[in-house]
C-alpha cells in the first residue's frame, strides 16, 4: 500500500479558493491530509471541496475574511471541531500588491495590506499555535512571503512592508515556539502564474513571457503546484530539522 506523506494530519490552508493555496490544498489532500479550505468566496471553496472528495480526499470549506479577526478565531475553532486537531497551517491569504509609487500611495490599500498580510498572519499564528501547543506533539506553520523581499521592485511599498513583516514574524515566532516542537518557516515565491500575478501584469502593463525572461534566472513563471511542492516538504517530516527558515522558490528571481 502506498504511504502518504501527510496521512491522518489535519491541515489548514488560508486563501485556498485559488492559486497557490488551492494547489497546496489539493496536494495535501492527495497526500492523505484532512484539509480545511478557506477564503471569502464560498462557491469556489465548496467546488474545490467537492473535487477533492471526488478524487478520494477529505476537505471542508470554512469561510473566513482575514479583515475580521474574530473570523480567524472561528476558522481555527471550527477546524478543531471538524477534524479534532490541527497539525499544519499554511498562512497564504494576502491582499494583492499596491502597484503604486510612494508619491501616489493609496492609504486604504495600505491599510488592507497591513490588516490582511501582517495582522491576519499574526492572528492566524496566534490561534493555530495555541492549538498546536495544547496538543503538545508539534506542528508545522508555513507563512507565504514574497520574492519582493529578496529583490525589491518599485511601486510596491505597501506589499514590500507587509511581506518583510511576514519574514520577521516567521523568525520571531519560530524562536518562541520551536523548543516546544512547533516549526515555523516561510516560503518566498517568485513569479507564480495565478490571478494575483495576472492582475499585477495588467495593472503594470507587463507581458508574461517578457517579464519571466527578464526577471527570473530560469526564464519562466512557475505553476502554483511548484510552490505547493515546497509547502508539502515543509509540512512533512522530511523537513523535521528546519525552523525559522526562509525558503526561496523563485526560479532565481533574486539572482537577477
Ligand atoms: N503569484 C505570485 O507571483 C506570488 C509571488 C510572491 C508571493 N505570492 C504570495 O502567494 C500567496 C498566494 O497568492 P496567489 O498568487 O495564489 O494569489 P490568488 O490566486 O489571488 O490567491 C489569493 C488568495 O487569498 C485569499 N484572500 C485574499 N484576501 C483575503 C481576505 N481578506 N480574507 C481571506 N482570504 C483572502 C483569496 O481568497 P478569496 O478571494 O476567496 O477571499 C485567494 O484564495 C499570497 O500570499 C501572495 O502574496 C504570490
Amino acid at each position: 500500500m502506498k504511504e502518504f506523506m501527510l496521512q491522518d494530519k489535519v491541515a489548514l490552508v488560508t486563501g485556498s479558493t485559488s492559486g497557490i493555496g488551492e494547489q497546496t490544498a489539493r496536494l495535501f489532500a492527495k497526500e492523505g491530509a484532512k484539509v480545511i479550505i478557506s477564503g471569502r468566496r464560498a462557491e469556489r471553496g465548496e467546488k474545490l471541496v467537492a473535487e477533492i472528495k471526488a478524487a478520494g480526499g477529505e476537505a471542508t470549506f470554512i469561510q473566513c475574511d482575514m479583515t475580521h479577526t474574530e473570523q480567524i478565531k472561528n476558522l481555527v475553532d471550527k477546524t478543531v471541531e471538524t477534524y479534532g486537531r490541527l497539525d499544519i497551517a499554511v498562512n497564504n491569504a494576502a491582499e494583492n500588491p499596491d502597484n503604486k509609487l510612494i508619491t501616489d500611495m493609496d492609504e486604504d490599500k495600505m491599510d488592507r495590506l497591513l490588516m490582511i498580510d501582517i495582522k491576519g498572519t499574526a492572528v492566524c499564528m496566534k490561534h493555530e499555535i495555541n492549538q498546536m501547543l495544547k496538543q503538545g506533539d508539534g506542528g508545522s506553520v508555513i507563512n507565504i512571503g514574497s520574492c519582493i523581499t529578496s529583490r525589491v521592485q518599485p511601486a510596491s511599498i505597501g506589499y514590500i512592508a507587509a511581506k518583510y513583516a511576514v519574514l520577521g514574524m516567521t523568525e520571531g515566532v519560530a524562536k518562541e515556539v520551536s523548543g516546544q516542537g512547533v516549526r515555523v518557516n516561510c516560503i518566498r515565491p517568485g513569479a507564480i502564474w495565478t490571478d494575483m500575478l495576472a492582475e499585477y501584469f495588467q495593472e503594470m502593463g507587463a507581458e508574461k513571457d517578457a517579464y519571466a525572461q527578464s526577471q527570473t534566472a530560469l526564464g519562466r513563471c512557475a505553476d502554483p503546484k511548484e510552490i505547493a511542492d515546497g509547502c508539502l516538504w515543509l509540512a512533512s517530516d522530511l523537513s523535521s530539522y528546519v525552523t525559522g527558515s526562509i525558503i526561496d522558490i523563485d526560479g532565481g528571481y533574486r539572482l537577477i
